[in-house]
């Protein structure tokens, strides 16, 4: 695996992976590897001849006060995970690398990167476009993986890559879970054992969507009471949001029967999660 830590580099590397293979996909991390993030990695191989995976604790996604800082860091388990998992090259810039002094030019999202997470966590979209759109021009991707588990960030890139007319496909790869059903989060780690149980509230309250729906359930209203009423029976759980949009514009939905995203935020003590069940349009 061949480690390219400036722009520079990562740009040889390209220049020498697409001369000798003959597609390229792209993995964007944060790191903290989990199987969530392998299996993004593991789709990526069969698609692509070649692939990169990027590492970036990406400052300006943070807002003030969350946990930048605190985000864990562990470059060396990280990269004997990439190297077990056939990854072609990593990505991992400096700070300084991404975001040199006197950089003014930002991705701005608009409306939609100020709905779900956007509306709890100001700029954070913004942040996030800006930085992949960097690695989508260092790396020159054909095609760019992100997990479902970011529902909203998956509606702002698309519509990024749409609206500025990046090259590169977008594939979105399903959520992986433990099995008691807890989606993985690198986040996770900052469970102590009884947030850890708590925590399984999160897809206890989509479980209980599904089944809703199962049952000819089409309102967004009586799917909201229901994802609410879940949340009501642990005190310990603060609700951030716990909503049925649209997918792709992230706005409010009176009616599921076109397809619908659940999306479900909620503060386990001090750590928030983050989780989704996407609807299809119903036959
Ligand atoms: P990070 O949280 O490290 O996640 C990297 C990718 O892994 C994202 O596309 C995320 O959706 C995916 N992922 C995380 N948990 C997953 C799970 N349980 N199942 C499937 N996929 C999962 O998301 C980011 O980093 C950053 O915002 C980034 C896109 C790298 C930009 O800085």
């Amino acid at each position: 695996m061949l480690l390219c830590q400036t722009a520079a580099e990562m740009h040889d590397a390209y220049r020498a992976l697409r001369n000798a293979e003959h597609t390229l996909g792209l993995v964007p991390t944060m790191g903290a590897l989990h199987a969530g993030h392998l299996s993004l990695i593991s789709i990526a191989r069969t698609q692509n001849d070649a692939v990169v995976a990027s590492i970036f604790v990406n400052p300006i996604q943070f807002g003030p006060g969350e946990d930048y800082e605190a985000y864990p860091r562990d470059f060396d388990a990280d990269y004997s995970k990439l190297e077990s998992a056939g990854v072609h090259a990593l990505f991992a810039p400096s700070v300084a690398e991404m975001l040199p002094r006197g950089n003014t030019t930002f991705v701005d999202t608009g409306e939609l990167g100020t709905r779900l997470d956007g509306a709890s966590r100001p700029g954070h979209f913004r942040g996030v476009a800006t930085i992949v759109a960097r690695l989508l021009h260092i790396v020159q991707p054909d095609r760019a993986y992100f997990g479902q588990k970011d529902a909203a960030q998956i509606a702002v890139l698309r519509r990024m890559v749409r609206d500025l007319n990046f090259p590169a496909h977008l594939i979105v790869c399903p959520i992986v879970r433990e099995s008691d059903g807890l989606a993985l989060s690198s986040r996770n780690r900052y469970l102590a054992p009884d947030e850890r149980r708590s925590a399984l509230i999160l897809s206890r309250a989509l479980n209980a969507v599904q089944q809703l729906v199962e049952q000819g359930e089409t309102r967004g209203e009586a799917l909201r009471a229901s994802l609410l009423n879940t949340f009501a029976t642990d005190p310990l759980v603060r609700v951030d949001y716990a909503t049925v949009v649209d997918p792709d514009t992230l706005l409010p939905l009176d009616d599921i029967s076109h397809g619908a995203l659940i999306a479900v935020a909620a503060w386990i003590g001090t750590t928030r999660l983050i989780d989704n069940l996407l609807l299809p349009t119903r036959a």
